[in-house]
């Protein structure tokens, strides 16, 4: 299955990938071995984007909340992040990809943060797209650090009170240079956010499936993107005033 009109994509698209546990679970595999799988849709996803060519692609790898998960999981995932981001990297070159990180980083244990600054110093400078992995992110704490730092430059001097609008406190966030998504996947069935992109999915459109995220390849990756193409955009207006329509 062809993706309809190559020209209108998402230009930036965002997934909650979701459902490596319940993949393994049901397999009567250990959870791990759902995480491992994972990596390969993450690999399979991430190069298909990028020949598409969508521009923005941002994963949800790792929440804030995450940190809840037993011990054993978490380091095993932490171990795999490493894994993925070192092994990614060559073909990240070969494909122009830019790395990019968003979320609490200082949280991470130290080998995990050099692979992270490893990967994104060397694809600094391609041009292709770019990936952010979202690791130890949360929103709500992404908001309320912005809020914070916001607060420190005003009482410092450096921006005054009246200067405050959307565009200035989107820049305090962990995504300045990026766009807001355009389209949002959540796969395994669950309706929910989890705590991510609150701010910068105001309209986003939004897209659940059931497909566990290791069940998610390349022909769900365009059913989704069709999907996506036949929505109407509207913005608050009405279809009429769409220049699309006209
Ligand atoms: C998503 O899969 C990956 C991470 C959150 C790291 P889950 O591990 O949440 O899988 P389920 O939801 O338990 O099936
Ligand atoms: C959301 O998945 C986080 C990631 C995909 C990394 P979870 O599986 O942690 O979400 P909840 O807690 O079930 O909502
Ligand atoms: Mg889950």
């Amino acid at each position: 299955m062809p993706v309809a009109k190559p020209e209108k994509l998402p230009r930036h698209l965002a997934i909650i990938m979701d459902g490596n546990g319940r993949w393994a679970q049901e397999r009567m595999l250990q959870r791990i071995v759902g995480h491992q799988k994972g990596v390969e849709t993450v690999r399979n996803v991430v190069e298909t984007c990028s020949v598409l060519g969508i521009g923005y692609l941002t994963l949800y790898a790792f929440s804030a909340e995450n940190w809840l998960r037993p011990k054993t999981e978490v380091k095993a995932l932490m171990a795999l992040l490493k894994k993925y981001i070192r092994t990614e990297t060559p073909r990240m070159m070969q494909n122009n990809i830019r790395f990019n990180v968003i979320g609490e980083l200082t949280e991470l244990p130290a080998d995990v943060n050099q692979a992270v600054d490893e990967a994104v110093a060397k694809t600094a400078a391609n041009n292709g797209m770019l990936l952010t992995l979202a690791l130890s992110y949360g929103s709500r704490q992404e908001i309320t650090r912005a809020a914070a730092r916001l607060a420190a430059d005003l009482a410092a001097g450096r921006i005054t009170g009246d200067a405050i609008n959307e565009e200035l406190f989107s820049s305090y966030l962990y995504t300045p240079a990026i766009p807001a998504p355009d389209f949002l996947i959540r796969t395994s069935g669950e309706m929910r956010i989890s705590n991510f992109l609150l701010w910068q999915i105001a309209y986003t459109e939004l897209y659940f499936t059931d497909v566990r995220w290791p069940d998610f390849n390349k022909n769900e990756l365009y059913k989704a993107l069709n999907d996506y193409q036949a929505r109407e955009r509207r913005f608050g207006k009405t279809s009429e005033q769409l220049d699309t329509r006209r």
